[in-house]
């Protein structure tokens, strides 16, 4: 999608991928992040790739976890830390700008433009509502960037499967299938799980939610 689609939907509010209580599968599935063993730190730090102003980075704050996120709407930044309760500090660079406040950093801009030292040692990636967010082509450059940037630190992804024929994305549909010939090259890939999303995509389209844990081959 064109940086102006996004851009548009944060002006006019049309957000209808934000969950205002948080994502359930995440509190359910964190622990295959967050409950390792690291050899060499014991501070969790996890990367959110295409954040927007989700309501995951506050609940993974308050379990003692540092986030790194990147997401091109600044409105969406300024609302997350709104809702936070927290002043950033605010920090222009060449690429963007940076929302810091305690453990929490947040690259404003294209996820693209970030360098593996920008994100700095993670421990593990929370990507939901991002790999689906991106039509196929980039899609693939987004996987290899990813990877990239985290230095394959494990993920925990959260994709929809539904029949593309019936709703032009996004968010796209992301089965097994792709997530495999995506990330099998360097990850190995585990289904955590698959359920009916409950009010259906959009409130319109039968859907399954997926949920995958990558580890680094
Ligand atoms: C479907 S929303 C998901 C937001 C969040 N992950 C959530 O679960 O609520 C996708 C987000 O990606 C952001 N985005 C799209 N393309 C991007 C890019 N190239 N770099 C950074 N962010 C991008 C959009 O502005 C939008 O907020």
């Amino acid at each position: 999608m064109e940086h102006s689609f996004w851009h548009s939907k944060w002006q006019k509010n049309e957000i209808g991928f934000h969950e205002p209580e948080g994502n359930a599968l995440l509190v359910k599935y964190a622990s295959v992040l967050l409950d390792t063993d690291d050899l060499n730190t014991t501070q969790k730090r996890i990367f959110v790739p295409l954040c927007g102003k989700t309501r995951d980075i506050g609940w993974l704050l308050s379990q003692g976890v540092e986030v790194v996120a990147a997401e091109l709407s600044e409105v969406a930044v300024i609302q997350l830390f709104e809702e936070l309760g927290a002043e950033p500090t605010v920090t222009s660079t060449a690429n963007g700008k940076v929302y810091e406040k305690g453990g929490l950093t947040i690259y404003v801009g294209d996820i693209f433009k970030l360098t593996p030292k920008d994100v700095g040692v993670v421990t593990g990636v929370y990507d939901r509502a991002a790999l689906v967010a991106l039509p196929g082509p980039l899609r693939e450059q987004y996987a290899a960037h990813l990877t990239d940037i985290t230095k394959r630190a494990p993920q925990l992804i959260i994709s929809f499967e539904y029949n593309q024929n019936e709703m032009a994305g996004p968010p796209f549909s992301v089965n097994e299938d792709t997530v495999d010939s995506l990330y099998s090259e360097n990850y190995h890939i585990q289904r955590l799980e698959r359920s009916v999303l409950e009010g259906k995509l959009k409130g319109k389209v039968d859907a399954d939610n997926l949920v995958f844990h990558l580890i680094a081959k």
